[in-house]
Parts: C-alpha cells; sequence; structure tokens
C-alpha cells in the first residue's frame, strides 16, 4: 500500500478521537514566542490534522491555512476552528503561491513521511523572504539500536508511521532542503500508556501488541518506560522544534 494511502486510512478512521486526545499537547510548548510570528502573519501548517497545532496562532494570525492529505482530519479542523482554511494537499507540491506565506509549519507529521526533504524544499518555497519555516517532531535517541526499538515499537502502534528520527537527524533534512537554522528547541513532558494508546482511538487488539511490546521491550527504546499504578505505564516524549529559513 502506497505511503499516503496508509497515512489516509489510519487519519480517516480516528479523525474525531484524534483530536480529543491530542488537545492541549502543545500547550505549554510556547511554540508561537518561539516562531516569532506577528500579528497578522499568515501561518500554513503542512498534515495540520484536526488544526489543534494551528489554532495555537488564532490569536496572533491574520490566516490560518490547514493542508491535509486527509479528509477526515480536514472535516473536524473545520468543525472545531472554523476559521481556518481547510485545503485538501500533499506536502510536497503545496496548493500555494511561492513566497506568499509568512510562517509555513509542520508539526508531528515528518515521522509519517519516508522522504522528507522535497516536502521541507516546498515549505522554503512558499515562505515569504522574511518568512519562517517551522518543523516540530518527535525525536528518537542518538543512539542507533535505542532508535531502531522505538521505531519498531511506533510501527505496531500506527501502521502509517514511517520513522522517528533523532535530532540530528532532523537538522540534516532541513539543511538537504536548503533552509538555514535560526533556531531551536528540545522540549519533553511525559505521557501514558493509556492516554497514548487511548482505547476510544485504537482497536483493542493493536492496544495489546503495544503493551506486550512495551513489557518485553520497552527498557530498549530510550523513552524512559515507567512502571505506574495499575497496568499503566509513562515515558518520556522529546520533540525539537526547528525554526528555519531561506539563506
Ligand atoms: C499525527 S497527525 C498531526 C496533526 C497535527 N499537525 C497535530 O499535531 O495535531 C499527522 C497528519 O499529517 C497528515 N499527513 C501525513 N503525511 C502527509 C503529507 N505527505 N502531506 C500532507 N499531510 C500529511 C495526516 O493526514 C495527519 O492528519
Amino acid at each position: 500500500m502506497s505511503e499516503h494511502k496508509l497515512v489516509q486510512d489510519e487519519f480517516e478512521r480516528t479523525a474525531t478521537k484524534f483530536a480529543e486526545r491530542t488537545k492541549g499537547r502543545f500547550d505549554d510548548s510556547d511554540v508561537v514566542a518561539f516562531s516569532r510570528a506577528r500579528p497578522g502573519d499568515s501561518v500554513l501548517e503542512v498534515g495540520s490534522g484536526t488544526a489543534n497545532f494551528l489554532a495555537l496562532f488564532e490569536d496572533v494570525a491574520g490566516q490560518l491555512i490547514a493542508v491535509d492529505l486527509t479528509h477526515g482530519m480536514l472535516r473536524t479542523a473545520k468543525t472545531n476552528h472554523p476559521g481556518v482554511l481547510a485545503v485538501q494537499g500533499e506536502g510536497s507540491r503545496l496548493p500555494v503561491a511561492s513566497r506568499s506565506v509568512d510562517l509555513v509549519a509542520t508539526a508531528q507529521v515528518l515521522h509519517h513521511i519516508h522522504h522528507p526533504v522535497p516536502v521541507i524544499k516546498e515549505m522554503g518555497r512558499v515562505a515569504k523572504d522574511d518568512g519562517y519555516v517551522l518543523v516540530v517532531d518527535q525525536v528518537a535517541s542518538e543512539r542507533l539500536e535505542e532508535a531502531l526499538v522505538m521505531n519498531e515499537l511506533e510501527l505496531i502502534r500506527d501502521p502509517s508511521h514511517a520513522i522517528s528520527r533523532p535530532a540530528s537527524a532532523l537538522r540534516v533534512v532541513v539543511g538537504a532542503a536548503g533552509l538555514e537554522i535560526a533556531d531551536e528547541r528540545l522540549w519533553e513532558g511525559r505521557n501514558t500508556f493509556s492516554q497514548w494508546m487511548w482505547p476510544g482511538e485504537f482497536p483493542e487488539e493493536r492496544i495489546e501488541r503495544v503493551r506486550d511490546f512495551v513489557e518485553r521491550h520497552g527498557a530498549d527504546t530510550g523513552m524512559d518506560f515507567r512502571k505506574e499504578e495499575g497496568d499503566d505505564w509513562s515515558f518520556c516524549r522529546r520533540r525539537l522544534m526547528l525554526l528555519a529559513k531561506r539563506p
């Protein structure tokens, strides 16, 4: 099955539950200040999903543009955030004029994309001369052995997962797309298994396979899994924010 079809199937199924589960996950990231967004700016997000991330810019931006492969995610985005302009599209072919957007962002999407350089290049194409490209994604351990086990786990959890990259690899991707990094911030927090594998969103059989993998290999993922009360686990989620510009 193609990469795009896998993504669409997974997110079409989960759109409304995804919006509920992930609401608020960026609230303490301070990403709006980090992105240098100015009042009235246009902000476009590639892989906006249900617009939980994009809506963080509601108070400052003049226009919010949500671009996503998956219709169901965009429908939920419009229901939850009616002010957003929702456009179905793919990250490496944005239906937007060159040099027309102040801030071109993508959050929690690159780990679904096997070949991210064309997507970041395309984001650079549509950013204004004084605009920014913002990349936010979860990162894997810099230790290859841990990164491999983490990705094995993520793929059991979500068949549309491509690869969680270490921070060093995300920097290389942005550079290979011809952009210069202006700022970066690593941001981490703890999550629980019961929240991550929400029964409302994931099939029971998948939850059990992921739980079994965590019990056997969680300690090898670099995600600092810890046994919690009841049958739950907690783990550390690390995310990198990269702010970049065309040279
Ligand atoms: C994990 S969700 C993240 C949604 C949102 N950015 C957030 O953080 O709440 C990933 C989203 O990326 C979209 N997506 C994945 N690959 C894409 C691509 N190549 N072009 C456009 N959208 C893509 C999926 O349809 C899905 O809605």
